[in-house]
């Protein structure tokens, strides 16, 4: 059968057809609010590149995840910027640091909101790379995968609900499964950046969490946009080292790889919609060039109809608020 017996838009041709056989849907629960802190008190600093984006400190990043969570927002991944760096990271390392004092404080303020920390060493290194550094500029892999299971055990023990590791080290994964299990962290999970790309998006980030790398670039570690299989490889690995939710980043970019890898695993997959994106829609929007609210639901249905489970949007809040939960 076809055209005139078919037509596809008998099932279109009101809003309650369409919300009945809508196949994609959006939930406050499937998105994850990410935070950035810095040191001192009472500080909210718009970042200049992220529109309704601010560096807070802790007592500020307690009333914004209060205020995400009362607005549905079952999640949180935190970022610190602390003001201490140095080459060996410390104080991503430090109990009181500045990482491990925010998820305490979060975490009693919000004892009913996850709190997912980002383990990477950028954040916390005079270099700003995501892993030691050998003379000569080398990323050392393995002494990275080391420090990175510390710092991985020293958010556990502040009380983070999911470790992140953001590095794209190889093998620390298993790494930090092995230090938290040792350490009696064996139900804490680990949220792995499997497959991650050196992306020209994650630029307003880099101002937000201070993390922008001193000299070079990440592509010795973060990923070739151009590899397809390659992330799949990255993602299965990641799975056997013990991951329990893998993650793809960033997300709009890359919706064939948030399919493949769907299809490939059986574990939650997370898609980051990462500063890039957020900056563009709020540039374009900003102008009156684009209906901000359409075209973030537009975004993130795709990422969702793609195959995500779950989804990191700074747009968390807004839009839990915007699905009236
Ligand atoms: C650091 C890290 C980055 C992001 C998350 N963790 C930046 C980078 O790798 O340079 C990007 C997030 C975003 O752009 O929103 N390891």
């Amino acid at each position: 059968m076809t055209f005139p017996s078919v037509r596809p838009r008998r099932t279109r041709q009101s809003d309650l057809w369409r919300r009945m056989v809508r196949e994609t849907r959006l939930a406050p629960e499937q998105l994850i609010y990410p935070l950035f802190v810095v040191p001192g008190k009472g500080v909210r600093h718009s970042v200049s590149s992220m529109p309704g984006i601010f560096q807070l400190s802790v007592d500020e990043a307690v009333q914004e995840s209060r205020a995400a969570e009362q607005a549905g927002v079952p999640a949180v991944l935190l970022f610190a910027a602390p003001e201490h760096k140095d080459a060996r990271a410390s104080a991503a390392l430090d109990p009181h640091g500045l990482a491990a004092e925010a998820i305490g404080a979060i975490k009693a303020a919000c004892p009913h909101l996850l709190v997912w920390a980002d383990v990477c060493l950028c954040g916390a290194t005079d270099h700003g790379h995501c892993g030691h550094v050998l003379p000569g500029g080398v990323i050392d892999n393995d002494s990275s995968v080391q420090t990175l299971a510390q710092v991985a055990l020293n958010y556990a023990r502040a009380g983070a609900d999911a470790v992140a590791p953001s590095d794209m080290m190889d093998g620390r994964v298993q790494a930090i499964r092995r230090v938290l299990d040792r350490d009696g962290f064996a139900m804490t999970p680990i949220v792995s950046y499997a497959a991650k790309y050196a992306s020209a998006f994650y630029g307003p980030f880099r101002e937000a969490a201070e993390s922008a790398p001193a000299f070079g670039d990440r592509r010795s570690y973060q990923m070739d946009p151009a590899n397809g299989r390659e992330a799949l490889r990255e993602v299965l690995l990641d799975v056997e080292e013990g991951a329990d939710l893998v993650m793809v980043k960033p997300a709009g970019p890359y919706l064939d790889i948030i399919r493949e890898v769907r299809d490939a695993v059986r574990l939650p997959v997370v898609a980051y919609q990462v500063s890039g994106e957020y900056s563009l829609i709020k540039a374009a929007a900003e102008r009156g060039w684009i209906d901000e609210r359409a075209a973030v639901m537009e975004t993130l249905t795709g990422i969702r109809r793609a195959g995500a489970d779950l989804i990191i949007t700074y747009y968390a809040p807004q839009v839990a608020r915007w699905l009236g939960a």
